[in-house]
């Protein structure tokens, strides 16, 4: 007789030993007791499952336990004995396929994350539509040898007003309401790049041909057709022999890469102190070519920017003798471009933001 050994799970008896084992459960008994817990079995996570699955189906598992014990049964009870554990087995088995999704969940208590959706797509940005404009403005004038000047958006008297014609009290100094800073009466919020090309004019040798643009500050009353802040790009060429003609060739230019060949271009005589003559320039409406809407103000022109030759005076200050240099100097705000091309009748959205204003310039 071989005497049931003890398993560190449940206890085994042989089914011949249950024969001889008076009280003891036997092999039938002891699998009834597993099916009732089986049935029972009701996992709520992973590791419950697993913890089942060691248990019953492992390789030290019940259901491996009680087959060895198949060689200690008579053989005239062998039949009985085997069914009895198939179906045990089946049992076991049909459970934990039933709670199998339980593997691939999180674990209880953490986020559920379902791996298998499709990743969450990172929108694209826009670039804002006056950086768009910017870039093509500066790359129509690279195009001509122009190259970029940079400089600060707080900026020295000396910079911004004195070194270009317009010393203290000069009354061009209206045209620009100026933001001071209060710490010093000396700095001001750049009203204009053309200080850039003061600085540039400062430190650069002869010839210089650049292109300056950049963030300027006015202080104006916000509404649909002025801001308290605005961007500009201002050209200056300075070099021997530069003229008027050479002034009109390069804007044209300018015009037809822009707006297309079609557009038509006039100057209108104006004043600006660090220019003369000084000029501002039109072109031909190019929402109804001439024959009136509300961008033109049904004049069929639009002004577009202001130009001049180099006052002598501005020269001088940085040097530079006029009767040896002559210069062109010219300036355009980027809003007035951009509203022009893409027709934004209102100042006040480029800053405002609104994801539905910047999706309408996507891939440019
Ligand atoms: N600085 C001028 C402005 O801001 C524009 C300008 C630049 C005009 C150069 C003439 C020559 O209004």
């Amino acid at each position: 007789m071989q005497l049931g050994y003890a398993s560190h799970i449940f206890q085994v008896f042989t089914l011949a030993d249950t024969q001889y084992l008076c009280g003891m459960p036997s092999l039938q008994e002891q699998i009834q007791v597993l099916e009732q817990e089986i049935n029972a079995f009701n996992p709520t996570d992973a590791n419950e499952l697993e913890q089942f699955r060691i248990k019953f189906l492992g390789t030290k598992g019940l259901v491996k336990q009680l087959s060895t014990e198949m060689k200690s049964v008579p053989p005239e009870g062998r039949r009985e004995a085997g069914l009895m554990l198939n179906n045990f087995k089946k049992l076991a088995e049909g459970k934990y396929e039933a709670f199998s999704q339980l593997k691939d969940a999180a674990p209880s208590g953490g986020p559920t994350v379902d791996i298998t959706l499709p990743g969450a797509s990172i929108p694209a940005g826009t670039r804002h539509p006056l950086k768009v404009v910017e870039n093509e403005i500066v790359s129509i004038f690279e195009r001509l040898g122009f190259s970029v000047a940079t400089g600060p958006e707080i900026e020295d008297d000396w910079h911004n007003f004195t070194s270009l014609n317009m010393p203290e009290h000069h009354t061009a100094r209206d045209m620009q309401d100026t933001f001071y800073v209060a710490q010093n009466p000396d700095w001001v919020l750049r009203t204009h790049t053309s200080s850039v090309q003061a600085r540039i004019l400062e430190t650069q040798p002869l010839p210089v041909r650049i292109i300056c643009p950049g963030r300027v500050y006015r202080n104006e009353t916000i509404s649909a057709r002025a801001h308290c802040f605005f961007h500009q790009c201002e050209g200056l060429y300075v070099d021997k022999n530069v003229s008027f003609a050479d002034l009109k060739q390069t804007l044209y230019y300018f015009v037809t890469e822009m707006f297309g060949t079609d557009t038509k271009v006039r100057f209108r005589p104006s004043y600006f102190p660090f220019t003369e003559p000084s000029a501002e320039m039109d072109i031909s409406c190019t929402v109804c070519s001439g024959s009136g809407c509300s961008l033109c103000k049904h004049t069929g022109w639009v002004e577009i920017l202001g130009c001049g030759m180099v006052h002598p005076n501005m020269l001088r200050n940085f040097g530079i003798d006029p009767d040896e240099y002559t210069g062109f100097a010219f300036g355009m705000g980027v809003e007035r471009i951009t509203q022009i091309k893409f027709q934004v009748n209102d100042l006040r959205l480029y800053s405002q933001n609104d994801v539905r204003f910047l999706k309408q310039f996507q891939g440019l």
